[in-house]
């Protein structure tokens, strides 16, 4: 299953992709996620998008497109993907349109993950990601088991850089002006799941699990 997670900052997107891919068996490719490796590792990839980041703006087309486009060859994801943040313009859900046949794959769902504008302010001053792998928290509504530590691999919990309420408004403007954009793309489809994100955490997933035609009650693939 190709599924694609849509919306604004802070809407869920990271936590329900962890979700799906547990019980799903598939891949979390988080456009955001390895844009923020490469600026941490200062890779050429990460000093060219650091600013953009920074600034809370959208990384340009031409880098994300030809990266995202590049690893999704990769045969890991032919079993199936969860893609979270991307794509986010009009441009880059056509660009993955034009490429997924040549992979023999296509987008089968486009959920978006709809939550009002001061909730989205809220959880995202109350977020903290962990450092080896971005998994993430909330000091409010998802608390690690032991404070500051990640509870899956035990590496240390930080606020992300362009959680500033500057940027995050700046974000959000973007969120609201361009990738809402990518909404009606895939609603005009027919391939549109959308989904009030403004529910408890277990809800939004059992609901989104429905939606997806699967038994929110049945165990992960293997188990
Ligand atoms: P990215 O990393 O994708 O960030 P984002 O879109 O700003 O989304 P977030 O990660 O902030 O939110 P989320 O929806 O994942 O929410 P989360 O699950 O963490 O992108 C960062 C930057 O990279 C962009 O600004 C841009 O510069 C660049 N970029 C990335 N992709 C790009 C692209 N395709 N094109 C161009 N540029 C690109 O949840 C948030 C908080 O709420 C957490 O604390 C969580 O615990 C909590 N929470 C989650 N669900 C619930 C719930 N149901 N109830 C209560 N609390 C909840
Ligand atoms: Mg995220």
């Amino acid at each position: 299953m190709n599924l694609i997670l849509i919306g604004a900052q802070g809407s869920g997107k990271g936590t329900q992709a962890s979700i799906l891919v547990e019980r799903l068996g598939i891949r979390h490719l988080a456009s955001g996620d390895i844009f923020r490796n490469a600026v941490a590792q200062g890779t050429p990839l990460g000093l060219e998008v650091k600013g953009y980041m920074e600034r809370g703006e959208l990384v340009p087309d031409r880098i994300t497109i030809a990266l995202i486009l590049d690893l999704l060859r990769d045969p890991a994801y032919e079993k199936g993907v969860v893609l979270d943040g991307f794509p986010r313009t009009r441009d880059q859900a056509k660009a993955l349109d034009d490429a997924l046949p040549q992979l023999h794959r296509r987008i089968d769902r486009a959920i978006y993950l709809n939550v009002p504008r001061e909730v989205l302010l809220d959880r995202l001053s109350g977020r903290y990601v962990c450092v080896a792998h971005q998994h993430v928290y909330n000091i409010k509504t998802k608390p690690p088991k032991t404070p500051g530590i990640c509870d899956i691999d035990g590496s240390e919990l930080i606020q992300r850089s362009d959680d500033t309420p500057a940027v995050i408004e700046t974000r959000l403007q973007k969120f609201f002006e361009d990738t809402i954009q990518v909404v009606h793309y895939y609603r005009a489809q027919g391939k549109l799941l959308e989904l009030d994100g403004n529910q408890p955490i277990e809800e939004v997933s059992r609901q989104l699990l429905l939606g997806l035609g699967l038994d929110p009650a049945q165990a992960k693939p293997g188990s």
